[in-house]
């Protein structure tokens, strides 16, 4: 399957597959090895009794229903920790192509535009002594810092919980999230999408940032209101953004961020090294035997499942 997919169509299609291609129904299936781009959602759950695993090729698991997993007993694996490299390298390029303008000035050079050397010609941000506001100081968050402290900047952070070793090592600060809009010369996105962080960066949010700030989204497309950005970016509001996630995915061609010289977008490529993705595919491959073969799962997110059921007087069970 290539494309977009939505949950009302999945299960029928994945359905009309299995019996083209293997004349399985999705009733037989047990093990489910999947990509960040499948919404592993209720509908395609329920017609699959047999279930007992799902793997998802991803350290992000916000396209599967864990609830729903859970409350079946069924483990949900994910690729931790070996994205996080490839992923804080990422926004490292992302933030500096926007710094210093790269995607702008390469078109210029390009099409003609270069006609001399300018003192004035093309200039950006500079990072040493910028501030750097870093929202979600998870794995990856921290890795942002990590390479952040080597090009000077100072770091900011919010974060459910203040990270005391993080504060001790990169001298970062922790700041409610609107402090942080408003000090950040550079903003940089690596929370998971959940309810709370869904629309995170709003009106509101960007609003309160400075004239001058750089947006980087490594993280989850629908975390930003791509809508809100657009004016945002088209009136100057801010100065640019540089977004790895995009609400939808793909972002469609004619979509007018595009159109706007300070925005630079790339197909979620985060973790789009050699390397990082064979040890991806790897763990989910683990993932999936173990769930097949009845063992637990090594990278899984809702553990629970394999605690013991709690019995309770109002079901009996
Ligand atoms: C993930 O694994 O969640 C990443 O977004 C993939 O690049």
């Amino acid at each position: 399957m290539t494309g977009p997919l939505d949950a009302a169509s999945l299960a029928p299609e994945l359905e009309a597959h299995l019996a083209d291609a293997e004349g399985l129904a999705l009733s037989e299936v047990e093990g489910l090895f999947c990509l960040l781009t499948i919404p592993v959602r209720k509908e395609l759950l329920d017609r699959m009794p047999r279930l007992r695993v799902v793997s998802n090729m991803a350290a992000g698991v916000d396209n599967v229903d864990v609830a729903a997993c859970t409350a079946r007993r069924i483990p949900v694996g994910n690729t931790p920790g070996v994205l996080t490299d490839a992923t804080a390298d990422l926004t490292m390029a992302l933030l500096l192509s926007a710094a210093r303008r790269l995607p702008e000035s390469a078109q210029d050079a390009r099409t003609g535009h270069w006609k001399t050397w300018s003192p004035t010609g093309w200039l950006g941000a500079d990072l040493r002594g910028a501030t750097l506001g870093i929202v979600g100081l998870g794995k990856i968050g921290r890795a942002v810092a990590e390479r952040a402290r080597g090009f000077g900047l100072r770091i900011v952070y919010t974060n459910t919980s203040p990270r005391p070793d993080v504060e001790a090592e990169f001298g970062a600060a922790f700041l409610s999230f609107g402090e942080l809009l408003r000090q950040s010369d550079f903003i940089s996105l690596h929370c998971p999408l959940t309810a709370a962080t869904r629309g995170l960066i709003n009106e509101a949010a960007l609003r309160k940032m400075k004239p001058t700030a750089i947006l980087v989204n490594a993280a989850r497309g629908p975390v930003v209101d791509a809508a809100a950005l657009t004016r945002a970016l088209a009136e100057g509001r801010i100065a640019a953004a540089a977004l790895d996630v995009t609400d939808p995915e793909p972002l469609p061609p004619e979509h007018p961020l595009y159109a706007l010289p300070n925005c630079l977008i790339v197909p979620h490529i985060g973790s789009a090294t050699r390397g990082t993705r064979r040890r991806m595919a790897e763990m989910a491959c683990e993932n999936l035997l173990a769930g097949l073969e009845g063992r637990r799962l090594p990278y899984c997110v809702n553990p629970e499942v394999y605690e013991k059921p709690v019995f309770s007087e109002k079901t009996g069970f």
